[in-house]
């Protein structure tokens, strides 16, 4: 058994990480931290795990943690992880963060878009969409888990981009996301009376995750440029994103699909949808599956609208953590990732 760490296990993506490393058959959790809830057993704060996980969280012990486990996930917000990952790395263990930390190649757009200092800007991760880099994360020390609206965004949007058939000066993505996005601490938007039968726009233009988008897509296209709208939407979990093109040649609807069947056959966790489907969040919930589908043409306008929908703390955080560990340590992609989302 491989053993592996958790820093931040007592959030929502620490659970996740929790119940998914739960049913993976070759590793062991043999430590999870969280500094509110030390001494206390994992199922007071996640009570699906009782009588999965005989597991206390501790206080974090940066040092101790790295010399107990081969690979530590860091589940931290923030400018936290930027102060824990160097110290992890210095004692050996291989890591993978889940925040925004060390996303980008430019720690002075990081700054601008987070708005601190990065204390440690030449530490640089791996980007960890398997889709696209899974041979450089085979060998990472550090893998830079991507956020969740990048994750539907990008993989939404590559095919398309890199066969050239659209402007990639006029792309617009539209996503929506649940609750759970924001982290486990309340939050005045995010608190029901608020949140509940209603959708908010935020952050427009100026949402972190934009530049994360652009720096992963101008590898295809250094002429990208791309509008990102967030809502925040009353669901708990779940992530959608409508994203617009507009083409330079005409194609048909099934031109669209096939050119993403193309480029995603193989992908583990990739489903191009049918003719006459739309990707929707109950299809994906609970799931590491990213569903792409839509390729509704406009052909009087020569417009493209793909729809893609994920789980944002799955796919888009915690599932997709375990695929890019199961890739460091050479398992199966997929082993601790087989749940299926339960729908409706
Ligand atoms: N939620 C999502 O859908 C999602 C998706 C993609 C990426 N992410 C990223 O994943 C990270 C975790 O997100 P989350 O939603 O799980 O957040 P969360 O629910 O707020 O959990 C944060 C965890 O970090 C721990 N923590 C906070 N400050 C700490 C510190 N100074 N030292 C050590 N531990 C600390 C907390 O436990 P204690 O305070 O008890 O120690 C808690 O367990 C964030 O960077 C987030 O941006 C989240």
């Amino acid at each position: 058994m491989v053993e592996v760490g958790i820093i931040g296990g007592s959030g929502y993506t620490g659970g996740e990480l929790l119940r998914l490393l739960a049913g993976h058959s070759g590793v062991e959790v043999a430590c999870v931290t969280s500094r509110a809830h030390e001494g206390r057993p994992v199922h007071s704060v996640h009570p699906n795990l009782r009588r999965v996980l005989n597991l206390k969280f501790e206080a974090p012990d940066y040092e101790r943690v790295a010399e107990r486990c081969d690979l530590v996930f860091c589940a931290t917000p923030h400018g936290v992880s930027m102060q824990i990952v160097p110290l992890l790395l210095e004692s050996g263990a291989r890591v993978i963060d889940l925040s925004g930390d060390f996303r980008f190649s430019d720690a002075s757009v990081y700054e601008r878009y987070y708005g601190m200092k990065h204390s440690a800007p030449d530490i640089k991760g791996v980007y960890g969409l398997p889709e696209l880099h899974r041979k450089k994360i085979k060998r990472a020390k550090l893998v830079a888990n991507p956020g969740c609206y990048p994750t539907a965004v990008i993989l939404g949007i590559v095919p398309l981009l890199t066969a050239k058939v659209i402007d990639p000066t006029f792309i617009v993505a539209d996503a929506k996301s649940g609750i759970s996005g924001a982290g486990h601490r309340p939050r005045e938007a995010t608190h029901f009376p608020n949140a509940a039968e209603s959708v908010l726009a935020y952050k427009m233009a100026r949402h972190q995750h934009l530049p994360e988008i652009e720096q992963e897509l101008q590898r295809f296209s250094s002429e990208l440029r791309m509008s990102f709208v967030p809502h925040i939407v009353p669901v708990i979990r779940g992530l959608t994103a409508t994203i617009h093109f507009q083409l330079t040649r005409s194609m048909s609807q099934e031109d669209v699909r096939e050119l993403y069947r193309e480029y995603y056959g193989g992908e583990p966790f990739v489903r191009v949808l049918d003719a006459g489907e739309v990707p929707r969040l109950s299809a994906v919930r609970g799931s590491n599956f990213v569903d792409i589908g839509a390729f509704s043409v406009d052909d009087e306008r020569d417009r493209v609208v793909v729809v893609s929908a994920i789980d944002n703390l799955v796919k888009g955080a915690s599932g997709q953590a375990v695929q890019n560990m199961n890739i460091m340590l050479g398992f199966r992609e997929d082993e601790g990732l087989r749940s299926i989302a339960i729908h409706p």
